[in-house]
């Protein structure tokens, strides 16, 4: 069994602009670790990314079982991320970025693993953009989809030929919809992962690769 990433370097202040670590984040590391010899023996990663790692708790955590980087909309994300990183002995790299621009053409079919816990509460649209970091970090807009709508399209242009990606979604998701498109649009299979109740709201981490037949 995995350590959860120590975070006591980070105070309360840095809790007013990152967001703190909850269920969501911890049911992402508890389903990376029930995979990780799906990933030892099926993909041998090169390349990790994870968009939005806020503490960097869950990448820091793929580092300490694999390798590599993260990329976050919040500059004081990014600087957290490196801190958890190396306050636990991992390596990786993070830029300040939304969701993967800069990224392609460079990593264009080159990402083994790809995660992300993305803002998923449902509110309304114009939260999503909201100034207020901490807001801008949850408020997932109509559905809570709104994030999650503009990363689709880009997992198919990022994930190497056996990448894998993993996203954590709730209920009000629509998680059917989300994997039905993956398929029609991309001939992506998916199954769930892992799942649980946090308060009313179910959690579910969705695993997603390439159909190879
Ligand atoms: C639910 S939090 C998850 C944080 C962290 N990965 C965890 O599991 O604890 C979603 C994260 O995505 C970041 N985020 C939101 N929109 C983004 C975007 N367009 N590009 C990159 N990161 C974004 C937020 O700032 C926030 O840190």
């Amino acid at each position: 069994m995995f350590p959860t990433p120590n975070l006591d370097h980070i105070t309360s202040n840095d809790y007013e602009n990152v967001y703190e670590p909850a269920e969501d984040t911890f049911l992402f590391l508890d389903a990376l670790e029930k995979d990780i010899e799906f990933l030892k023996n099926n993909i041998n990663p090169c390349i990790c990314l994870e968009i939005g790692s806020g503490t960097g708790c869950v990448s820091t955590f793929l580092g300490q079982l694999l390798g590599d980087g993260t990329t976050h909309i919040n500059p004081y994300a990014t600087a957290i991320t490196v801190k958890t990183a190396i306050h636990n002995s991992i390596h990786l790299d993070a830029i300040t970025t939304n969701l993967t621009s800069g990224l392609l053409p460079r990593l264009y079919n080159n990402v083994d693993i790809l995660c992300f816990n993305p803002p998923y509460v449902v509110t309304s649209s114009e939260d999503v953009n909201s100034t207020n970091l901490i807001e801008r970090a949850w408020a997932g807009g109509i559905d809570g989809r709104e994030v999650i709508d503009k990363i689709l399209p880009l997992v198919n242009d990022l994930l190497s030929s056996n990448g894998v990606f993993y996203l954590l979604v709730i209920s009000d998701n629509k998680p059917d919809e989300i994997c039905e498109r993956m398929w029609n649009d991309y001939k992506f299979q998916s199954k769930i992962l892992a799942s649980r109740l946090a308060g009313r709201e179910k959690q579910l981490i969705l695993k997603f690769w390439r159909n190879q037949s």
